[in-house]
């Protein structure tokens, strides 16, 4: 979904998810497991309040696995769920709703102690735009029934997909909006994907990527590109080599930049470069 979030589409979308909160009893939190601390808005602990929650590291086969595991053991130690998966291949999928399980049985136990049993507990997904909200809900309803809510006090039209046991989740999620209140965070969501490429300069993006790679992961670029050693301090002469090598060339054997950034971001969000963890628990940033 691409949004340009100005104040008066966040003021709607927030109202929007106040408005569901209202129907569920647990969250998920989608985070990319490449950059949880960029691709989380802090708005959701005042939209949620006290409503249990697990925090959803997606896209976990694009992270680097050790500094994931860093994550969950971050989140862990402030008492947090959390689960890291991949909503394509739909690995860790099961832990997700277990610990949805978990989130919701408080809630459970404290319904069934009135005497109210099989009341479904209700769950709905929020996230960032494209950090896998609608394919986590495709996964989830496989084979699941899905039906529209009839019940009194549930608005009208509002489909549910049964998962787990007890489990019934929104089938609409919530589109939190990026957070872009300084110039790495915005770089971070960028080149993930996470904002949409017509409101960034996407030339001053990848040739922050080139000098990020340069710096820590010079020998992916070289084999990626095939580059002879030493390569080029500058970013803009980086550039070049690769569009030589990469044969972006226009006639009269001009330089196509364009065509070779849009080689490099694709190279970087296909995983083509290997797998990167953008932000680390607790550390420096590495741009
Ligand atoms: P959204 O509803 O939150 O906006 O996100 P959506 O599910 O549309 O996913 C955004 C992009 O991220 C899609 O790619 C989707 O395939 C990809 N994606 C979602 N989850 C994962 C994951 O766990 N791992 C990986 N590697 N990719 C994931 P797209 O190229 O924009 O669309 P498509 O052509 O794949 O449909």
């Amino acid at each position: 979904m691409d949004i340009n979030w100005f104040p008066g589409h966040m003021a709607k979308a927030q109202r929007m998810i106040v408005k569901d909160i209202h129907l569920v009893d647990v969250i998920v939190e989608l985070l990319d497991a490449r950059i949880p601390a960029s691709s989380s808005n802090p708005m959701i602990s005042d939209m949620i309040q006290s409503k249990p929650k697990v925090i959803a590291l997606n896209k976990s086969d694009m992270a680097e696995t050790e500094i994931t595991q860093k994550w969950l053991k971050f989140y862990r130690q402030q008492g947090q769920l959390v689960v890291a998966f991949d909503a394509i291949s739909g690995r860790g999928i099961k832990d997700l709703v277990n610990q949805i399980e978990v989130a919701a049985r408080p809630k459970i136990q404290a319904a069934q102690a009135t005497g109210i049993r099989n009341r479904p507990i209700r769950v709905m997904i929020l996230g960032i735009p494209n950090v896998g909200k609608s394919s986590l809900i495709n996964r989830l309803k496989g084979s699941a029934t899905v039906r529209t809510a009839d019940k009194p006090g549930v608005t009208r039209g509002k489909q549910w997909i049964k998962i787990g046991k007890n489990l019934e989740l929104l089938d609409t999620p919530g589109v939190l909006w990026p957070k872009l209140d300084s110039a790495e965070v915005a770089f971070k969501l960028a080149v993930t994907g996470a904002i949409n490429d017509d409101v960034y300069d996407v030339e001053k993006v990848v040739l922050t990527l080139l000098t990020l790679l340069r710096d820590n992961y010079h020998e992916r670029l070289t084999v990626r590109y095939g580059l002879e050693s030493p390569i080029p301090e500058d970013s803009e002469e980086l550039l070049k080599k690769i569009a030589l090598k990469r044969g972006c060339l226009r006639a009269g054997g001009i330089i196509d930049s364009e065509k070779t950034i849009r080689i490099v971001l694709s190279d970087f969000r296909l995983g083509k470069l290997g797998r990167f963890s953008l932000d680390i628990p607790e550390q420096d940033s590495l741009v």
